[in-house]
């Protein structure tokens, strides 16, 4: 007797060269075979942002979907997080702060990786789409690998030993951090994390810039000063329109962008009356090098 397969629907179709692919036709509630699963996971890392479209997720169901692409980690930030999911944290427009004012938001988002005062950051962050305004809000990724290669050599060449020194948030932002945030970071007793600027990836061996500016204190051998200088000229060179893809979300999209290969930046070109609310999960990495 013939037994019956279900036809693979799923089509992985690119955004651009050097960045982005769209994912069509799978639903992630449904088991997935280890061939779909590994496609999606090469799909992420080589296009560095990957967009599953359609989902239709409860908290459990996006949890065991992330699952899929590796163990997952605590986010450092623990003030919201969806409730009985300590791995699943909120990302909205509504929060109130510790004094139950609505929380400060952000108008002037830095280009950056997460978590990069930690260890070992995450591998991928992983965004799904529960709430979203009528336009704007777009997260931005740049494939800062594509964009490494394209510098010039000079340049290439300064950079390659440049360490980092990475802390909650850097003095040169304590003026518009959070006031939450910034106690934290006040209290904080654990030294600087010192990563590479230049970030090789464990699977691909390839290089790319890595940082996050507002959690650089400094590069080591440079004033904090000189640094946030640094890395905002550094930042204008590599995200060029062609490395990177900003995307607007649908209701149901999951995002799944390679941390070891992009820099990133959230929205906030929306109509704050609207309501955006995106759930994160971390998947955990190793320690760059
Ligand atoms: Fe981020």
């Amino acid at each position: 007797m013939l037994v019956a397969t279900r036809p693979e629907t799923m089509k992985i179709t690119k955004i651009k060269e050097h960045i982005g692919a769209i994912v069509t036709g799978i639903d992630l509630r449904e088991p997935v075979a280890a061939e779909t699963r590994q496609r999606l996971y090469d799909a992420a890392v080589d296009n560095v942002v990957l967009i599953i479209r359609g989902q239709n997720f409860t908290p459990a169901q996006y949890q065991a979907a992330a699952e899929l692409f590796g163990e997952l980690m605590e986010d450092q930030n623990r003030r919201y997080l969806v409730d009985g999911f300590p791995l699943i944290s909120v990302l909205s427009n509504r929060h109130k702060d510790s004094q139950g004012n609505p929380a400060k938001i952000g108008t002037n988002s830095t280009w950056h990786t997460d978590h990069t005062n930690q260890e070992c950051p995450p591998k991928f962050t992983m965004l799904y789409a529960v709430e979203v305004p009528d336009k704007g809000g777009a997260t931005r990724v740049c494939n800062s690998r594509a964009a490494y290669e394209a510098l010039p050599e000079d340049l290439k060449q300064r950079i390659t030993p440049m360490k980092t020194a990475n802390t909650l948030i850097s003095s040169a932002r304590f003026k518009i951090a959070n006031p939450d945030i910034l106690n934290d970071q006040l209290e904080s007793k654990t030294p600087p994390m010192i990563h590479p600027l230049l970030r090789t990836h464990p699977e691909r061996g390839t290089k790319a810039v890595w940082f996050h500016k507002s959690k650089t204190e400094m590069i080591l051998g440079m004033t904090p000063e000189d640094t946030q200088e640094f890395l905002q000229d550094l930042t204008d060179r590599i995200t060029q329109p062609e490395f990177c893809y900003a995307h607007e979300y649908q209701k149901g999209d999951m995002l799944i962008i390679d941390d070891r290969s992009s820099l990133h930046k959230a929205g906030f070109d929306y109509d704050h009356s609207q309501h955006r609310l995106l759930y994160r999960i971390l998947v955990r990495g190793d320690r760059p090098f």
